[in-house]
């Protein structure tokens, strides 16, 4: 077993919904400390920055306008493979596809308004983290 850091967001969503500490307690039950965390209203910049990979894709204007819709709550999280487990407890992309009892299956509205982010890979984990945390 590996100890991990990944990244994680919780979306303009959820955080209107008020459930950041129920999404934090999933967290914590599953292992996974919350080793730096912020909140902040994302810049067009920063938004269009973070998903950068994206930038082709259909969705790529939609997704980034959700995202500096409002707040975000953005925390980096260390655990036994963080990385994987954090992305267990999102559940899939599409909250429709979300296995029961997962952050998105509970939270999370539409495959565009879904709730949280989380890195999917321990490489992107270590550049996601260093973009919001240095
Ligand atoms: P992606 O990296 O594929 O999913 P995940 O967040 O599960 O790693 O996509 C990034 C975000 O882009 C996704 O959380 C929501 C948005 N998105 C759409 O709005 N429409 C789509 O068809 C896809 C694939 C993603």
């Amino acid at each position: 077993m590996a100890l991990e850091r990944t990244l994680s967001i919780i979306k303009p969503d959820a955080v209107a919904k008020n459930v950041i500490g129920q999404i934090y307690t999933r967290f914590e039950n599953a292992g996974l400390k919350i080793v730096a965390a912020k909140m902040t209203h994302l810049t067009q910049a920063e938004a269009e920055g973070f998903y950068a990979v994206h930038k082709e894709r259909p969705f790529f204007n939609d997704l980034v306008k959700f995202m500096i819709s409002g707040p975000v709550m953005i925390q980096a999280l260390e655990g036994e493979n963080a990385v994987l487990k954090n992305r267990e407890l999102m559940g899939a992309t599409n909250p429709k596809d979300a296995a029961p009892g997962t952050i998105r299956a509970d939270f999370a509205e539409s495959i565009d308004a879904n709730a949280v982010h989380g890195s999917d890979s321990l490489e992107n984990a270590a550049i996601e983290i260093k973009y919001f945390f240095g």
